[in-house]
């Protein structure tokens, strides 16, 4: 655990551990809140907020239209609101081309530019070296899965797998078809609240590469930092479907990292794969042509017809958070966030509860439990009632999720906490 705490503490992330109140001006804010009782009466209640809310904090009159509701859900998730407006205005003629999108030639100008602009802006994001390639793929992260193992290892060749969560062991179940992957860690026994510490990590040296899921989206577990794999000649390869662009990441680290769209940077239907090149082409010869990493390279993505509007809306995103100021800061909204979530349930005296390890909680996902469970249901009836929705826990964990990807406002988090706090007065 050491190491992992270690080096943890060195990131941004440290910031939710080392000052619990980074944000505060000492100044308590007061803010109305319509609230519904579980009577069914309307009535309008005053929240003191603690004082981790600053007064320069209260929402921006752009954070949400009135119309539009505050979505946790774990994705298919919330959009930047301004990244929906700038799609409808375009959707029946982009660019004076007077066509949508959705009817372009994948092949044409208009659809080139889309895409090369897309595929440019994720690099800057994330300063992908050019030895990588970016694919924007159809499947989902599921079919990554058996992706990886057909396109870097032969039948026979063994392979480690840590599992965190989930999605993790979904992954291994898949490669157990097309190679010989072997679990090297596994949280359930502890129902997936912690990530190992590597040194404790019981590595193959002959594996052909590691892989982890960078954030388990079920149980809101989150990698701090990386593994560095024993195999010299292996790679590192992650699964970061759900916190994707929520942070600075090294991608010289890995040797693949993939994330299906549907959580933080745009619609279902588009998957992207981000590989070292010199792994390109050695894929079994069974690999469908639509799973083979070196045809979609060879072909810049355009090998069939990708998710055109799909990769758009992406690259709609991607310029959105260039505009941000690029992942630090987005990072930095996350970590605020989050920070104010987690105080919220961790000082409510045991109401709330967070069962993941404080050091590995997910910026992105935040499950929680109520101490008296018979009101979670109540408290996601009411919550959905004032526009907050989608914060039911996954059906596998139960109690409830609020999935803050970076497009959840910082607004949104707030009348969150706001509304926990008043359902805890009503209901201690
Ligand atoms: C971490 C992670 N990996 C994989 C998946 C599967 O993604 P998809 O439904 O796009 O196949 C999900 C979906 O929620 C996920 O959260």
């Amino acid at each position: 655990m050491a190491a992992a705490v270690a080096a943890a503490a060195s990131s941004p992330h440290a910031l939710l551990r080392r000052n619990p109140n980074p944000i505060s001006n000492n100044t308590p804010r007061i803010h109305a809140l319509n609230l519904r009782s579980a009577a069914n009466n309307s009535r309008r209640i005053s929240c003191v907020a603690s004082s981790t809310t600053p007064l320069h904090s209260t929402r921006p009159a752009s954070s949400q239209s009135p119309d539009r509701v505050f979505n946790f859900a774990a994705g298919p998730a919330t959009l930047p609101e301004s990244v929906l407006r700038k799609a409808e205005s375009e959707l029946v003629d982009w660019n004076g081309s007077g066509m949508s999108v959705m009817e372009m030639s994948h092949r044409g100008k208009e659809f080139l530019s889309i895409i090369q602009k897309a595929e440019s802006d994720l690099r800057q994001l994330l300063g992908i070296p050019d030895e990588y390639a970016v694919l924007f793929l159809q499947g989902g992260a599921t079919t990554q899965f058996a992706a990886i193992p057909l396109n870097l290892c032969k039948p026979g060749d063994e392979v480690d797998y840590v599992v965190t969560g989930s999605w993790g062991d979904k992954a291994f179940k898949e490669a157990q078809k097309y190679c010989k992957p072997k679990v090297i860690w596994t949280g359930k026994s502890d129902k997936y609240t912690k990530i190992p510490s590597f040194e404790d990590l019981d590595q193959n040296v002959h594996a052909k590469y590691l892989h982890i899921c960078a954030n388990e989206t079920i149980h809101g577990v989150e990698f701090k930092n990386y593994p560095t794999v024993r195999n010299p000649e292996g790679i590192l390869i992650a699964d970061m479907s759900s916190n994707f662009c929520s942070k600075p990441v090294d991608v010289s680290k890995f040797g693949v990292i993939y994330a299906g769209a549907q959580k933080n940077v745009g619609p279902s239907g588009v998957t992207i794969v981000i590989i070292r090149k010199d792994l390109l082409g050695i894929a079994q010869e069974i690999t469908p042509v639509m799973l083979d990493y070196k045809i979609h390279a060879d072909n810049n993505s355009l090998y069939n017809t990708p998710p055109c509007y799909g990769i758009y809306m992406c690259g709609l995103v991607f310029d959105d958070l260039l505009k941000q100021g690029g992942l630090k800061e987005v990072e930095k909204k996350n970590v605020r966030k989050a920070q104010l979530l987690y105080d919220a349930i961790d000082n409510s005296n045991g109401f709330y509860r967070c069962p993941v390890e404080k050091s590995v909680r997910s910026l992105m996902n935040v499950p929680f439990t109520l101490e008296k469970s018979e009101l979670e249901a109540e408290f996601v009836k009411e919550a959905a009632k004032e526009k907050m929705v989608q914060l039911k826990g996954h059906r596998s964990v139960g109690g409830m999720r609020a999935s803050i990807y970076n497009a959840m406002p910082y607004a949104g988090v707030e009348k969150l906490v706001d509304f926990m706090k008043d359902f805890q007065a009503r209901h201690a």
